[in-house]
């Protein structure tokens, strides 16, 4: 621990500065009018991955956004750990309401920072988290530390659904096998309460068009007697939930696994201050399914959001008009057993169902993918949560998070392997949001565990083949 403690000490500004320096460039992929910043984020990364050590760096082309590749095999009978990150980010709108330029980075103190946050887009979402995997193999290099082997794959298309990732790791089985896959993209409950994600939730988003007459009518002459597909759209939404927030599509529901009290009340030993909550997000009251804790409705619990809506005239001043069309974008949160392409079909069935005749509805499905929970009980759990016990003084709590990383569950059904999920960031840290920011105190937390992880799980490892060696050899 040492070793590693003096060797960030020794590097602590030029760490920084890297980050910031990848932070400069807006690799936004939902957006093509950055695609040049986003290749070059890519170059970069390699570059990066390079000078840390690791051989066999490669931007790997796709139908979209490059895959950066990179291994370092020190020793075939040791571990492999296959780091997985984004290096994309989040468009940065709105941006009049970033108090400094998303694209240059800023590091302030804030109440939950008092070490300094970083802010700028994809600081914690993922550039600041993938860049502490780089930083932790340049320093397990340096001092001749590196218990595992080790190959990295850093995504650009992460924010967009990792389509092309999908299709990169179905061609490539041979060349990502490995024993783990390691991420961080997640968060932890707070910097004195480590948790590690053991679950994430699905995804089914898609989006929505209402047609009504074929063009805008003045809403004096037709106001009444036709169908404003605004009006239709709020009406049909509204359908899509009942009194106690339940979801009302048929079906939507029957492959939803119910935790059992005793799992309940497990979830329930998770800090958790509703009065905290409520007052950092600026919110009276809380509003969701009946029956559920405000923790098992963003885990447990599918969902159902309106992430945009549009039509009509929304420029300044009036326009009295009935507008020819609205839309909307629609997501859906799963949990585990619900398939997303089965869930996609349920609602565009039942949206098209409830449509009065007045009007035509579209219902055309974006990305998606299924829900995961990770074992709580594995050798790379137990590395993780070794790790964090020797940086944080405390065993990490399990827990499931709302989020989604679709990739996930296609990397357990490709690749056959289970994700350990040992994100730094905290929910406060606003990430899709403007301001997002990530604390300095993270960021330096997540390399010293880094090197922690890859020892222990390289111990834990080794014990377990002499087990299961005395166990042959015995029988
Ligand atoms: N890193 C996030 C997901 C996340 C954040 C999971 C915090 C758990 C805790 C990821 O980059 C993300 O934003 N995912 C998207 C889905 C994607 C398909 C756009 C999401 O969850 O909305
Ligand atoms: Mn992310
Ligand atoms: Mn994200």
């Amino acid at each position: 621990m040492d070793r590693i403690n003096d060797y960030i000490t020794d590097n602590k500004e030029r760490f920084l500065n890297e980050l910031m320096d990848l932070l400069r460039i807006p690799s936004v992929s939902a957006d093509p009018k950055y695609k040049g910043d986003v290749l070059k984020t890519a170059e970069e990364v390699k570059k990066r991955l390079i000078e840390a050590g690791a051989d066999h760096v490669e931007v790997c082309s796709t139908a979209g956004y490059p895959i950066v590749y990179g291994e370092k095999m020190v020793d075939p009978s040791l571990p492999t750990v296959l780091v997985y990150g984004h290096y994309d980010v989040q468009p940065p709108d709105p941006i009049d309401l970033w108090d400094s330029p998303p694209f240059e980075p800023v590091i302030k103190k804030t109440e939950i920072h008092p070490e300094g946050a970083i802010f700028a887009r994809g600081s914690c979402d993922d550039k600041g988290q993938m860049y502490m995997h780089v930083k932790a193999f340049e320093l397990m290099m340096k001092t001749n530390s590196l218990a595992c082997n080790v190959k990295f794959m850093i995504e650009g298309e992460e924010e967009v659904g990792s389509e092309n990732l999908g299709v990169y790791v179905n061609a490539n089985k041979e060349k990502l096998k490995a024993d783990v896959i390691l991420i961080s993209d997640t968060g932890i409950i707070a910097n004195d309460v480590p948790s590690v994600t053991v679950g994430l939730r699905g995804l089914s988003y898609l989006e929505v068009e209402v047609t009504g007459p074929n063009r805008d009518l003045h809403s004096g002459l037709y106001g009444g007697a036709v169908a404003n597909p605004i009006n239709i759209l709020c009406e049909m939404i509204a359908k899509l939930k009942d009194e106690n927030n339940h979801i009302t599509i048929p079906g939507f529901y029957d492959d939803v696994i119910e935790l059992s009290q005793e799992e309940r009340a497990e979830m329930a030993k998770a800090p958790f201050s509703l009065d905290k909550y409520k007052k950092s997000i600026d919110i009276s009251d809380i509003h969701g399914e009946t029956g559920y804790s405000t923790n098992e409705r963003t885990s447990i619990r599918p969902t159902l959001d309106v992430n945009g809506i549009w039509g009509g005239y929304t420029g300044e001043g009036a326009k009295t008009v009935i507008p020819s069309k609205a839309f909307a974008k629609i997501s859906m949160r799963l949990v585990p057993s619900q398939n997303n392409h089965k869930i996609t079909q349920l609602f565009t069935d039942y949206f098209t169902k409830i449509a009065p005749p007045s009007v035509k509805v579209k219902v055309m499905p974006h990305h998606g993918g299924n829900a995961v929970v990770t074992p709580s009980d594995s050798a790379a759990y137990m590395a993780v949560s070794k790790a964090m016990n020797d940086t944080f003084g405390k065993k990490p709590i399990p827990v499931r998070s709302g989020g989604s990383i679709p990739i996930v569950a296609l990397f357990k059904d490709v690749l056959g392997l289970d994700s350990v999920m040992m994100g730094f960031g905290l929910d406060s840290d606003a990430i899709h949001s403007p301001n997002e920011h990530y604390g300095v105190f993270n960021y330096f937390k997540g390399i010293q565990t880094i090197p922690l992880f890859y020892k222990y799980f390289a111990e834990i490892n080794a014990q377990e083949n002499k087990n299961s060696a005395t166990l042959i050899a015995s029988k």
